[in-house]
């Protein structure tokens, strides 16, 4: 590899760790045997796994919302099984390293070219362990694996490869759904961080270098916990668990960086940038304006119902606003394509902070 690719690509690496983590800049490695690679950024293939913030298309159409209208109708103008109106966080990290979104696991029946940018594994509503879906992520690995077996990719092609993995708490629904204690939940945290931190080692033994994993965001603050204050504020709650969590994770990602020399394992601090979007007085540029930020774009008409559901009689039961551009969150969990791309301006803007 040139010199000059190299700094390309450490100068990338260490875009990504300024972007992505925000608080924690770990040391940069290089990518010594980089080869053959046409991308401007040096990466060519993004393999994405996780749930609902990293899906582009793979949840059942016959069970999931993502598949209705009004899903997709900022982009790409109908439903594809995205859970938002528009992009979603693997659109918006597939174009920062400079390649299109890689297609969803479940198109790869239409033929084995387009998985050129690589492959979204990704499951609305999935976790580390059990929840309602039964694609858990280790599931999603096993198919990753299954395809590198049959030789889809050379180590090469893995090499010049990212991962993003996101977790944005359906381990936690579940648990409280199973009526999980208070009591027991430091331990619950424990286990969910352990199983994520095996989970990126396993992708990284697998042959992928570059490793992108997702901070929780606040939960508490997402509408369906703001809905009893007319979301008008966040709710606290969760806080406390979600900030363990994020520590853990922290942990986790410095030590499978130590014990690795040709690797770099990343955190995407979702808990900062929403935060940040959503606390309005605390901005750092003018376009992440929301008008109510905490208020969802599209939702049920009542608690029967939920954003894209009809009646027995097809008739709508949700409203949707008049502009989804001015909503940071779309429904009660996921950030509209706007809100996406204010993380995404934010999270720039650390690196490259407004001129006064
Ligand atoms: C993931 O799901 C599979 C299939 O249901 C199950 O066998 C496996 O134990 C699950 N993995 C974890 C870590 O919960
Ligand atoms: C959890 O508690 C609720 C309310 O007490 C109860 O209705 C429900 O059956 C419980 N669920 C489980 C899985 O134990
Ligand atoms: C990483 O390694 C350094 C130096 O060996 C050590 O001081 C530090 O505690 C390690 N950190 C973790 C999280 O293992
Ligand atoms: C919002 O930001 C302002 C200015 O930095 C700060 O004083 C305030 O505490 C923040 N509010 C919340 C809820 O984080
Ligand atoms: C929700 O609205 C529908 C239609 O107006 C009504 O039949 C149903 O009882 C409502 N459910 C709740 C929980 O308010």
């Amino acid at each position: 590899m040139g010199k000059q690719k190299k700094h390309i690509l450490l100068f990338h690496l260490l875009f990504l760790h300024l972007l992505l983590a925000g608080v924690q800049v770990v040391e940069s490695k290089s990518h010594h045997h980089l080869h053959g690679q046409n991308q401007v950024h040096g990466f060519s293939k993004l393999f994405a796994f996780g749930d609902s913030y990293a899906d582009t298309g793979n949840s059942a159409k016959s069970t999931s919302d993502s598949w209705h209208e009004p899903y997709g109708i900022t982009f790409p103008g109908k439903p594809s099984g995205r859970w938002s109106d528009g992009r979603v966080l693997t659109d918006y990290v597939a174009s920062f390293i400079g390649i299109k979104s890689p297609i969803p696991r479940q198109w790869m029946k239409y033929g084995p070219k387009l998985v050129k940018f690589g492959i979204n594994f990704a499951y609305g509503g999935s976790g580390v362990f059990e929840t309602s879906t039964p694609v858990n992520m280790t599931v999603q690995i096993n198919s990753f694996q299954q395809l590198i077996q049959q030789g889809l990719y050379t180590k090469k092609d893995l090499y010049s490869s990212v991962a993003l993995v996101s977790l944005a708490g359906n381990d936690y629904n579940a648990y409280a759904s199973r009526n999980g204690t208070a009591e027991g939940l430091p331990a619950f945290i424990s286990s969910v961080v352990n199983q994520l931190a095996l989970n990126l080692k396993r992708i990284n033994v697998m042959g992928v270098k570059t490793i992108i994993v997702t901070a929780l965001p606040p939960l508490d603050c997402l509408p369906l916990r703001t809905l009893s204050s007319s979301f008008q504020q966040c709710s606290e709650t969760d806080n406390a668990g979600v900030i363990f969590h994020n520590q853990l994770l922290q942990q986790a990602v410095d030590k499978l960086n130590n014990q690795s020399k040709d690797s770099t394992f990343l955190t995407l601090d979702l808990y900062r940038s929403f935060k940040t979007i959503l606390n309005q007085t605390a901005l750092p540029a003018g376009n992440m304006k929301f008008d109510d930020p905490l208020k969802p774009c599209c939702m049920g008409v009542n608690s029967s119902y939920s954003c894209g559901s009809k009646d027995e009689n097809g008739v709508r039961m949700y409203t949707v606003c008049k502009n989804p551009k001015t909503a940071f969150f779309w429904d009660m969990f996921h950030p509209t394509q706007e809100g996406w791309k204010a993380v995404r301006l934010l999270l720039d803007s650390y690196l490259f902070p407004p001129k006064p």
